[in-house]
């Protein structure tokens, strides 16, 4: 019997998550542990809290996507694992519980990247062809990843300074919406008009890096200034302007790197792919570059979860990549 099954497990920020997937693409269980009630009247994600919840929940997480996957510990090929980045003391549950588990049953452990996963969730809803460009907009990373072969990542642009999703999450913060902001600034964009000028940074000519601290410190100026007059800013117009602006810039960038880099493929990944505004102005300006085919996976493989750990994880052990008891959580991890 050929087949790979490995347990994948992500514990970088809020969600404890364990899944089983056959082969790199079937997923056999995806269970999600979300935290986020407890974080939402921080606004914003508790590191200490965080790793509390992890502790608490990861031995049923993972007990259950077992139980679901219908698979045993010994029927396993490997135990895949979030390494980094993330917040320490979150990835650390994960990592622990992954070497225990390899230990205990004598499996190999392979050490994930949290972006590699975002990427290769792509994999469990089509087939990838190199080579790809994968736009990776999440609330801690806005990259543009160009990938010539399985497992093989080069970053060609980057944010210089606030992710796409805390982007969001700051100026929904600013219109008293709760957290996380980015769906309710997506809903609310779609009932107002883009009417206010907002600007867009494009950087350096021919540069794929992004930045939206000036695009945030614009909206939250705008709103300062309206209210020390004593106007009114319809908050839907703003979410539709400021949407506007986000998404001008990531598809725009994304389209001309597709074109540069001659890419068979486009990846979108990261729990900012859930934006409806951004799948509809990629899909509309990907259809004009015929040839390229479009993936966009469906929401819950786009937001933090572990299945795309296990079918990351899944290609670097094929590859016979490794890690050992030594393996530490590292926040800071590059791709
Ligand atoms: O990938 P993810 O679940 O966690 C990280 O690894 O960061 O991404 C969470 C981010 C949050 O900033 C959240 O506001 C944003 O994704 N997000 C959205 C939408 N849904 C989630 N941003 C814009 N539009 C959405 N519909
Ligand atoms: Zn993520």
């Amino acid at each position: 019997n050929h087949d790979i099954y490995v347990l994948g497990i992500e514990t970088s920020c809020d969600e404890t998550a364990a899944a089983v997937v056959k082969n790199g693409t079937e997923i056999l269980s995806n269970i999600v542990a979300s935290q986020m009630e407890s974080h939402k009247r921080f606004g914003g994600v508790v590191p200490e809290i965080a790793s509390r919840h992890h502790v608490e929940q990861i031995t049923f997480v993972i007990e259950e996507a077992m139980n679901q996957a219908g698979v045993s510990f010994q029927q396993l090929s490997a135990i895949a694992v979030t390494q980094g980045p993330g917040l320490v003391g979150a990835l650390l549950i994960g990592v622990n519980a992954a070497k225990a588990l390899a230990f205990a049953y004598g499996l190999p452990l392979v050490a994930v990247h949290h972006i590699a996963g975002h990427i290769y969730a792509n994999r469990l809803v089509a087939d990838m062809k190199f080579p790809l460009l994968s736009l990776v907009v999440s609330g801690g990373h806005t990259e543009l990843v160009y990938m010539e072969e399985h497992g093989k990542f080069q970053v060609i642009g980057e944010t210089r300074d606030d992710a796409a999703g805390e982007a969001y999450d700051k100026v929904a913060r600013a219109l008293n919406l709760p957290y996380p902001g980015g769906p309710h600034i997506d809903r609310l964009a779609h009932e107002g008009k883009v009417t206010i000028d907002l600007p867009r940074a494009w950087l350096e000519e021919g540069s794929y890096d992004f930045s939206f601290s000036g695009l945030k410190s614009a909206v939250l100026n705008t709103l300062h200034n309206a209210k020390q007059r004593g106007e009114h800013i319809d908050p839907k117009d703003m979410a539709a302007s400021f949407q506007a602006s986000v998404i001008d810039v990531l598809v725009t960038k994304t389209v001309n790197a597709a074109k540069e880099y001659n890419v068979r493929q486009v990846l979108l990944a990261g729990g900012v792919a859930a934006n409806r505004g951004l799948r509809a102005e990629l899909e509309r300006k990907m259809a004009e570059l015929n040839g390229i085919e479009l993936v966009i996976p469906p929401l819950s493989l786009c937001t933090d979860n572990a299945a795309m750990i296990a079918a990351a994880g899944t290609v670097l052990f094929e590859q016979g990549k490794r890690a050992d008891m030594a393996l530490n959580a590292d926040p800071s991890l590059e791709l």
